[in-house]
């Protein structure tokens, strides 16, 4: 549904994006992931041909972006919603007219626009709020009304940048709760651009991490986040601080064994001592990861790892 080919993207003389490659399916949740300055907006406002770029290619349901004409943008551009960090909502109209706005100004009738309105109103959970101003709504209820009026042209692509970033963690599941309705229930394409990880992990099928206007890991989110690489460690933050004695044992659980008691059992039947430096579960979209870092003698080193590699435990000696 979107291919980017080896894109660059200069403002001025700066290389803003560095040979982009990536491909976004149909119905897929998308996340761009980065830190502040790493490119993403750029990136996400290239895909429905907000910015120019000088090189490569960029095509959205196999158009190049580049070579459309300025009404053929236009209608390009009604298939696909947006949504930002601070809503973007007019003040001085009312809920029902900030979503109405998009199908005034491509002329619907007003029947079906009272219509339309209030089946988005509906699939938002704003019903009430119908002839309340903005200024009358919490950020979610913000965010709300401007995800319904994204989706009031029936758009196949929904961008979204940084729409979380303004709203405390329960206001922010709500929203990609809602975010993930859309995309299974109206089948639309998402992008999300991100500097949350809990975001991403939360509701991305699959995710790119930019660094510099560079893609420097990309896959499924179990790939990411299973056993993070280098990249995906400094993103993180995660400097795991470990005793000096002995070896360190990084172990990951995949979704298929996170709940078994490999750990017990390999003491047990080993009857070795080791000490649990430290350990999560987490929730990833629909399934759940377990990350554990043990720390065992020297002299147990060979019998640990040849037991942890018949389980099925991913590993990992940290140096
Ligand atoms: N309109 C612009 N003109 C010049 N430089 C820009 C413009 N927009 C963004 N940049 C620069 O491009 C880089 C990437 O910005 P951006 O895509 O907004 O990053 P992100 O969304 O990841 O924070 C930054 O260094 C930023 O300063
Ligand atoms: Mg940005």
């Amino acid at each position: 549904m979107i291919q980017i080919c080896n894109l660059k993207k200069y403002f001025g003389s700066n290389l803003i994006l560095k040979d982009i490659n990536l491909s976004i399916k149909k119905g897929e949740i998308f996340a761009l992931v980065g830190h502040s300055g790493a490119g993403k907006s750029t990136l996400l406002r290239t895909i429905n041909g907000l910015e120019n770029y000088q090189d490569g290619s960029v095509k959205v349901f196999g158009k190049e972006i580049k070579s459309m004409q300025k009404s053929q943008l236009r209608d390009f551009r009604k298939k696909i919603g947006m949504i930002f960090q601070h809503f973007a909502l007019m003040s001085r109209k009312t809920v029902f007219e900030n979503i109405a706005t998009p199908l005034r100004f491509w002329k619907y009738d007003k029947a079906y626009i009272t219509s339309k309105v209030n089946e988005l109103l509906q699939i938002v959970g704003l019903e009430d709020k119908a002839n309340s101003y903005p200024s009358e709504l919490s950020g979610g209820q913000k965010q709300r009304v401007a995800i319904a009026r994204a989706l009031a042209l029936e758009p196949e692509i929904l961008l979204s940048d940084e729409a979380t970033s303004a709203l405390d963690p329960n206001t922010t599941k709500s929203i990609l709760e809602l975010l993930k309705k859309i995309n299974r229930e109206l089948g639309i394409t998402i992008v999300i651009v991100t500097h949350e990880m809990e975001v991403v992990k939360s509701v991305a099928d699959r995710a790119v991490l930019l660094d510099g206007g560079v893609i420097v890991n990309e896959g499924s989110i179990q790939k990411l986040f299973l056993k993070p690489d280098k990249n995906m460690q400094k993103f993180l933050g995660e400097e795991a601080i470990v005793p000096e004695n002995g070896v360190n044992i990084a172990l990951y659980f995949p979704k298929e064994v996170a709940f078994d008691c490999v750990i017990t059992n390999m003491a047990r039947k080993l009857d070795k001592d080791f000490n649990i430096v430290w350990g999560k579960i987490e929730k990833l979209n629909d399934s759940v990861l377990g990350h554990l870092v043990i720390n065992i003698k020297s002299e147990d080193k060979d019998c640990v790892l040849e037991y942890i590699k018949k389980t099925g435990v991913l590993w990992e000696i940290m140096e």
